[in-house]
């Protein structure tokens, strides 16, 4: 067969998407036998399996000439009607989006131009510096910890550059797992008020606090203080599903008008039927869902952490999650987090080494652990096993 350079005939777009080392070294984690922390992924124990089969039938059987057909692309008018009623906003407001994810790309092709500058916290999440990297945008970063990006950095980035957006985590973020706290989330506001500034909230872990940490978001605090450039995403996917892909982007309607047009050339809509069964999924005992998800993440949380208490070694510095999936871990200087993923998997458990969530590069010796996907006693299994590995390690160091 004739050969074609395959790489000479993609786009200046195309050739930046790289593969990533890291979704390589994941792969791995798909072996059977490993226990792996590496996925966000949500608890399947959670699913609403029962209910969807039924109420999916119910919809197709009654309004299947609405499931089965195009769509508008904004998004089926009562599930935005819902979100809107359940966030305080006007149903024009919302756009329904393909995953979270989605919106991530079209506010890439909305916002960024090559060499713009978009703002990200050190740490943030590789899917969006993935979606970001597609426009090649030029990125600033600030370091962020467990009380969010470190505001004073922040003030000193934005004396000097007019970022396109910031975009944040201020819940639980992944994969840090920090909370911006109140205080810090007015003075956001302030700085960005006072620049003018666009902010992309990603909202997608806010609901999953395991105490009192269900703080007002950016986008509310921006409401009452009448500021419009908060543009605020959610989804359905850490809540019911996250194979359904279904979430939603909140923002001034200029805004939603703009992202609309991007997102009828990507994907016309978001499959109605999909959207009409998260509809019906959240009119029965919403509120008891979202509790019993809270219940189950700070269980799953607390048997993590009492792992890493026992386990780990002198050194090795972890975070202690107030919600969401994550518990970001910290190296002693010098370790390689990759190094530590290869022997990890050797001895059948898994993580997300930190680097690629470090958009300016840097953090080879942290790591992600998610404590959602497995049971409390796989979680207490693959933390022993995480231990043995690092012993190991560090005897060769
Ligand atoms: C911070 C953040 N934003 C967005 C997403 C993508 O979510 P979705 O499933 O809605 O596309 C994730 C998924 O893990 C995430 O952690």
């Amino acid at each position: 067969m004739k050969t074609l350079e395959w790489n000479t005939l993609f786009g200046e777009g195309a050739r930046r998407i790289q593969a990533s080392t890291i979704r390589e070294l994941l792969k791995l984690t798909q072996r059977p036998g490993v226990l792996s922390f590496a996925g966000g992924l949500p608890a399947p124990e959670l699913f609403p399996k029962e209910e969807a089969a039924h109420k999916a039938a119910a919809i197709l059987k009654e309004k299947g000439e609405v499931a089965l057909q195009y769509g508008p692309t904004e998004g089926y008018f009562p599930l935005r009607a819902w979100i809107a009623d359940w966030l305080g906003v006007s149903p024009e407001e919302v756009l329904i989006t393909t995953g979270s994810q989605q919106a991530l790309d079209l506010l890439g092709k909305v916002f960024l131009d090559e060499e713009s500058p978009v703002l990200l916290e050190a740490p943030s999440y590789m899917g969006a510096i993935q979606a970001f990297r597609a426009y090649g945008p030029r990125f600033l970063t600030v370091p962020a910890g467990e009380k969010g990006p470190d505001l004073d950095a922040l003030e000193e980035v934005l004396k000097r550059e007019r970022p396109r957006f910031l975009y944040l985590i201020p819940s639980f973020q992944n994969p840090s797992g920090g909370l911006i706290p109140l205080k810090a989330r007015e003075r956001l506001l302030e700085m960005i008020m006072e620049g003018g500034l666009v902010v992309v909230e990603d909202d997608a872990y806010r609901e999953l606090y395991f105490g009192d940490g269900r703080l007002p978001s950016l986008f509310e605090l921006s409401r009452e203080a009448g500021y419009p450039g908060v543009v605020y995403l959610s989804s359905f996917s850490k809540i019911l599903s996250p194979g359904l892909r279904v979430a939603f982007a909140v923002a001034h309607l200029e805004a939603i008008l703009k992202l609309t047009q991007a997102k009828q050339g990507v994907d016309l809509h978001t499959p109605v039927l999909n959207q009409m069964l998260v509809h019906a999924l959240v009119q029965e005992d919403f509120p008891e869902r979202l509790e019993r998800i809270r219940a189950t993440y700070r269980a799953k949380a607390k048997a993590m952490l009492e792992a890493l208490d026992r386990e780990m070694p002198e050194g090795v510095r972890y975070t202690r999650p107030q919600g969401g999936m994550f518990v970001w871990m910290e190296l002693p200087q010098g370790l390689s987090a990759e190094a530590l993923f290869r022997e990890a998997i050797a001895q059948d458990v898994a993580f997300v080494p930190g680097g690629p969530f470090f958009a300016g590069g840097g953090g080879e010796n942290t790591l992600r652990l998610s404590y959602a996907t497995l049971g409390p006693e796989g979680i207490a299994e693959g933390v022993r096993r995480l231990a043995k590995a690092l012993k190991g390690l560090l005897a060769l160091a």
